[in-house]
């Protein structure tokens, strides 16, 4: 399956549409709030160029359409704005771009700004902006934006989505393992948690590497998107809303509705990752330093409260089965056909009813894990000289604690004081021989491939009482 072609939520503002059924995710980007508000706010102070804050790149990654989209760069701007006028500074010019895939509906989008231009005139009057909104469709999965443009990049609810379904898992011997199932289940085979698990970090380390290119030094970059805590990637919290509709599924295939072989063959591309393999692949990629990260549960319904305790469960199935129509109808549709979709997504909401059988929702668990992200590219480094250092490392024969790091990419230099004894701790796997340069009494470390000199610096920083560079 093509999903980069095919992909995308339900179009239009009907009672199926993406539009009419976001709440959960709405709620999500209402919960992310206030750690938008600190990354933008550490902007001031983190980007070294003030000037280059009186023109602010903003973009949103998998922005969809509906009333999220908007809610959240107006989000975006009010924080921005805010921050301004706490700093006595005039507002900035705005660039926000929306991003997501050819076929979202970009038009239901433009048809909705004049409505944001009149709100954000009435509401901030005319020092606001100005303010330009562009669509950019693509995948994030590659270079979106020109270099150094981004400011801020936010993104929610959207990078589960895999760049395609794993290869491997077309192989037959996958199809066997994995029978009717069409994500990782509690029995699923290594080989189908390798293939998920190859995948993300392939589509991971790509979006980062393109994200790196895009921002400029100093910018942030807030992610949220569904994930799990434990590192057991068969744990129910992350593949339970795949199972259900797997289930049902299923149960058409043996009420003969749908053949069984269509199943085996589908594979849904999503992931969700736990917070210890985001933190490897942001290690390992290099470009990015971690500022928090943490997860959070969600109600698959977004929390909406009924009243009325009757039709208490009855109604969130239904909730939850017109989201998830919503968010997968379009690859569904593609590998089962138009037909089953009213039945298919019905017998979802009557699952989600028998789930919480005594109608107490949250004790049922019905609720998944969402990851939130906030990372930023290293700044370029500036180095600590103390004079008086290097007189000691240049003296030989005097017994000095130092310990030194060459990095080779860069030519960067750094030398060490130890403020004890420990062993120094380098990160990456392509590191090589520790080298001893008796001359200068120190250790020379190499690191072929530089991972990232910041976030290096950072935790040495916190280990020695010096750093000295020398390139
Ligand atoms: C559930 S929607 C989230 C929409 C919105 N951010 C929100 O919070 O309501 C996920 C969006 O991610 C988009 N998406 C998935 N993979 C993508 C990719 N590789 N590049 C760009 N957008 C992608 C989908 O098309 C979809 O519109």
């Amino acid at each position: 399956m093509e999903i980069l072609q095919v992909l995308h939520m339900n179009k239009g503002d009907g009672e199926t549409s993406y539009a009419k059924n976001s709440t959960v995710q709405r709620k999500i980007i209402s919960i992310t709030k206030p750690i938008m508000e600190e990354a933008i706010g550490n902007l001031w102070g983190d980007v070294p160029d003030d000037h280059d804050l009186e023109s602010i790149g903003i973009a949103d990654l998998g922005c969809s359409s509906g009333p999220n989209s908007l809610a959240v760069i107006s989000e975006i701007m009010d924080i921005i704005y805010a921050k301004c006028r706490n700093l006595g500074r005039a507002s900035p010019e705005f660039r926000v771009s929306l991003n997501d895939l050819p076929g979202n509906d970009f038009n239901s989008i433009f048809e909705s700004l004049p409505d944001l231009f009149k709100k954000l005139e009435e509401d901030k009057g005319v020092g606001f902006g100005p303010c330009f909104v562009s669509c950019v469709a693509g995948s994030f999965y590659n270079r979106l934006f020109p270099s150094k443009s981004l400011h801020f990049v936010h993104s929610s609810s959207s990078l589960h989505w895999l760049s395609q379904v794993p290869p491997s898992l077309q192989s037959n011997a996958c199809k066997v393992l994995n029978k009717g199932k069409i994500y990782i289940s509690k029995n699923s085979p290594e080989c189908v948690l390798d293939a998920y698990s190859v995948q993300f970090q392939k589509d991971f380390s790509v979006f980062m590497k393109s994200r790196a290119q895009e921002m400029v030094p100093g910018g942030r970059m807030v992610l949220s998107f569904m994930g799990r805590r434990t590192t057991d990637p068969t744990a129910e919290e992350s593949c339970r809303p795949l199972e259900l509709l797997a289930n049902a599924l299923m149960s058409m295939v043996s009420e003969g509705l749908v053949e069984e072989e269509k199943v085996d063959s589908f594979n849904v591309p999503y992931y969700a990752p736990c917070p210890e393999e985001l933190k490897l692949e942001i290690q390992k990629q290099g470009s990015f330093v971690v500022d928090r990260l943490e997860a959070f549960e969600i109600d698959w319904d977004g929390g909406f409260e009924d009243t009325d305790c009757t039709f208490r469960a009855a109604s969130r199935g239904q909730r939850v089965a017109k989201n998830t129509r919503a968010v997968v109808e379009s690859i569904v549709e593609y590998h089962f056909g138009k037909n089953i979709m009213d039945d298919l997504f019905q017998s979802i909401s009557i699952a989600v009813v028998r789930f919480s059988p005594s109608q107490i929702w949250f004790s049922c668990g019905l609720s998944y894990v969402n990851l939130l992200l906030d990372f930023r590219p290293p700044l370029p480094s500036t180095p600590i000289i103390t004079s008086h250092l290097q007189t000691r490392v240049s003296s030989p024969g005097h017994r000095l604690d130092l310990v030194g790091l060459v990095i080779d990419e860069d030519g960067g230099f750094i030398v060490l004081k130890r403020r004890n004894r420990e062993e120094i701790r380098v990160w990456g796997e392509r590191r090589r021989e520790m080298a001893v340069d008796e001359d200068k009494e120190m250790y020379c470390v190499s690191v072929i491939y530089l991972l990232c000199l910041e976030l290096l610096l950072d935790v040495l920083r916190n280990q020695f009482d010096v750093v000295l560079i020398h390139s």
